[in-house]
């Protein structure tokens, strides 16, 4: 039997609470990691650490805002104490929403950029002292297309995504010497919560069914799918692994090949 890539590995998951981190936070403990479970919704987080140490994983639940910088800052701290020093971060908390630019409401733009963008610069700020210290690590943001295309009334949600890669290249640059590679995964319309609350405004916006509205999205994807949580996963799992310790300032797409640099 192969060994697990990340065995004994520590890494902290923001935005764990459900969908693409819930995801990634079982991915990581199938692979023998200890995983800290960062989100707002404490009941959520808490499920989740019981479901996985039913399992035999080690988790532990941090109730954690990206945009309050006294979480943020404590963090580091609380998991080193009950799960050991950080290997892996994980930036994965995000918020979705969308408005043409005229009138574009700036309170969306507020947010978007201080969850999306300002919440990994917060989080990676407070994690990546540890990692230089050991020597090690690996950071992972989960970006998304709207990194790398302008979609229409995208405009808060893909400033904050091209943010997200600047922020990536420039961490990667700066990491390499201390053995710690920074890597994006962008992913198109991805089957969670945040791709429901979608299809739920169009259903509102166009007066579209739901099977209908699901149908635009899923059409956004040359496979004509939505892209599974367990995809985004294993590609985090590699990335967080040893066998991709040459990979690093990467911007890696699962969209099924519609966007191709
Ligand atoms: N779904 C897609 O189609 C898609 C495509 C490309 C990229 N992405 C990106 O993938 C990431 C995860 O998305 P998802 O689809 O899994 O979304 P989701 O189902 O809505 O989950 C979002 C997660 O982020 C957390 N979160 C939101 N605001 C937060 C805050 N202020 N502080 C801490 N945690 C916060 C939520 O937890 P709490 O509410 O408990 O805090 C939740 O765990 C996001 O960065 C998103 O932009 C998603």
């Amino acid at each position: 039997m192969s060994e697990a890539k990340l065995f004994n590995k520590i890494a902290v998951i923001t935005g764990a609470s459900r969908g693409i981190g819930s995801a990634i936070a079982k991915a990581f403990t199938d692979e023998g990691a200890a995983v800290a479970l960062a989100a707002r919704s404490a009941d959520d987080l808490d499920k989740l650490a019981t479901g996985l140490r039913d399992k035999g994983a080690r988790a532990e639940p941090f109730v954690c805002d990206v945009t309050n910088s006294e979480h943020v800052q404590q963090l580091p701290g609380l998991i080193e104490e009950k799960l050991g020093p950080i290997d892996i971060l994980v930036n994965n908390a995000g918020v979705a929403g969308s408005h043409k630019i005229v009138d574009h409401p700036d309170d969306l733009w507020q947010l978007m950029l201080d969850v999306n963008l300002t919440g990994v610069y917060r989080v990676t700020k407070a994690v990546i002292p540890g990692l230089i210290e050991r020597k090690r690590g690996r950071v992972i943001n989960i970006a998304s297309v709207a990194s790398k295309v302008g979609l229409r009334y995208m405009a808060a949600y893909a400033a904050s995504k091209h943010g997200v890669l600047g922020f990536t290249r420039v961490l990667a640059s700066e990491m390499s010497r201390h053995n710690i590679t920074v890597n994006a995964i962008c992913p198109g319309y991805v089957d969670t919560p945040m791709t429901d609350f979608t299809v739920a405004f169009l259903v509102a916006r166009l007066g579209k069914s739901e099977a209908e509205a699901r149908k635009i999205i899923e059409d956004t994807n040359p496979q004509k799918r939505l892209v599974t949580p367990e995809e985004v996963a294993s590609l985090a799992v590699l990335l967080a692994s040893d066998d991709a310790r040459g990979i690093s300032g990467q911007a890696i797409n699962i969209d099924g090949g519609a966007v191709m640099f």
